[in-house]
């Protein structure tokens, strides 16, 4: 066994109301002026309005750069990064889903680290730590909250790239399930099933370990009881909870172990065709497990399990697949087609999604199964 490391955020406020607590947590990372990043929708929902209002009733000074786009291109994280250098926060509270929260990420290390950002694609690049971040989720899925990765999309090369930096890592994760009552039913499919795929990527992966096996599978336990809930009724809030739970779990040791061949094709397709990322990487999963089940039909019995599969009495490999019939059950009833042609991806551009698929080395070296373009295809025209 070769020598391993585990590295997670700081700190966890977790629980309904949780978000109240900003201010104290501002203070205890001796915060004094604050850049809150986030988007247009969450402005929208009126949750820039609350988190503003705790801000103004305890008379802290604060400014909001509030145009993060979803699939954030580099230009969104270039326009933040020169209104927190303009502002100069000594705190930065990312609010929003992933997107949000990444431009967040890499906004606080880009103000401490001389650019240009392109030099920091890739692992742990980043030499400085960055300006204390909070990160506050209103989705349940990405757990960027809990990650050290920030993606980006470059939009002249068509193609996603991520930074890795121990230094994204936040001081502070605020995790509030108030926040996420609001999304609607399609949107939690999305994100929730993009936990589950964070869980299962790692759980499978060949840089697993057993702190990252034990909150994956917990993840998927949670993902499996609580997501048809969350998804039926957004007002559930033990599923919401639970659901947020999942997500941040998830995120803890995908961070650790990166993700497989489903993140490596979801971001060779959505470089292209801008589909949201928890729609790409849900309906690719089934796929994926099909392909990667052989290499590691023990964990696959495990996912089984965590549906609630009955495996007794079978054969590895039946016992194993029952954990894709679990998933399709699961995508079926939450809506998301599992058909590439439902989403407009054409066949002639097989061969360069193979590529892209392949040459994403930071996912694919995670991946249970060797990957050659070649199999890429072979996946895409099973599945179309
Ligand atoms: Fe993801």
């Amino acid at each position: 066994m070769t020598v391993r490391s585990f590295d997670t955020v700081r700190r966890i406020v977790f629980g309904f109301g949780a978000v109240d607590m900003l201010v104290e947590e501002i203070k205890r990372v001796k915060g004094t002026k604050v850049l809150v990043v986030t988007d247009p929708g969450i402005k929208a929902a009126g949750i820039v309005d609350m988190v503003a209002g705790i801000l103004d009733r305890s008379q802290v000074k604060y400014q909001v750069f509030g145009a993060v786009e979803p699939d954030p291109r580099v230009e969104v994280a270039l326009a933040s990064i020169e209104a927190a250098k303009a502002y100069g926060p000594d705190v930065i509270v990312g609010l929003g889903g992933g997107s949000s929260l990444d431009i967040s990420k890499v906004t606080s290390v880009m103000v401490t680290n001389p650019g240009p950002i392109e030099k920091y694609f890739g692992m742990e690049l980043v030499p400085l730590p960055g300006v204390p971040l909070i990160l506050i989720p209103t989705t349940a899925g990405t757990g960027s909250e809990m990650t050290s990765i920030c993606v980006l999309s470059d939009s002249k090369n068509n193609v996603k790239k991520g930074i890795v930096s121990e230094h994204m890592f936040a001081r502070v994760a605020l995790l509030d399930p108030q926040l996420t009552l609001g999304m609607p039913p399609r949107v939690t499919a999305m994100t929730g099933m993009d936990a589950l795929v964070h869980a299962i990527e790692s759980f499978v992966g060949v840089r697993a370990s057993v702190f990252t096996d034990t909150l994956n599978l917990q993840a998927i336990r949670l993902v499996a009881a609580n997501l048809r809930l969350a998804y039926a009724n957004g007002d559930n809030r033990a599923a919401r909870e639970n659901m947020q739970h999942a997500s941040g779990l998830a995120g803890m040791a995908f961070s650790n172990t990166q993700n497989g061949l489903d993140h490596a094709m979801a971001l060779a397709i959505g470089g292209k065709f801008h589909l949201p990322h928890g729609q790409l990487t849900a309906f690719i999963l089934p796929w994926v497990m099909e392909f990667n089940l052989i290499a590691a039909p023990k964990k696959f019995i495990e996912i089984a399990k965590a549906f609630g599969e009955r495996t007794k009495g079978l054969s590895e490999i039946n016992a194993a697949r029952l954990s894709v019939k679990a998933v399709k059950g699961l995508l079926d009833d939450v809506g998301i087609s599992y058909k590439l042609s439902s989403y407009g991806v054409p066949r002639e551009d097989f061969p360069a999604l193979a590529k892209a698929t392949v040459g994403a080395v930071r996912l694919i070296s995670n991946n249970p199964r060797k990957v050659t373009e070649a199999d890429v295809i072979g996946i895409l025209e099973a599945n179309y």
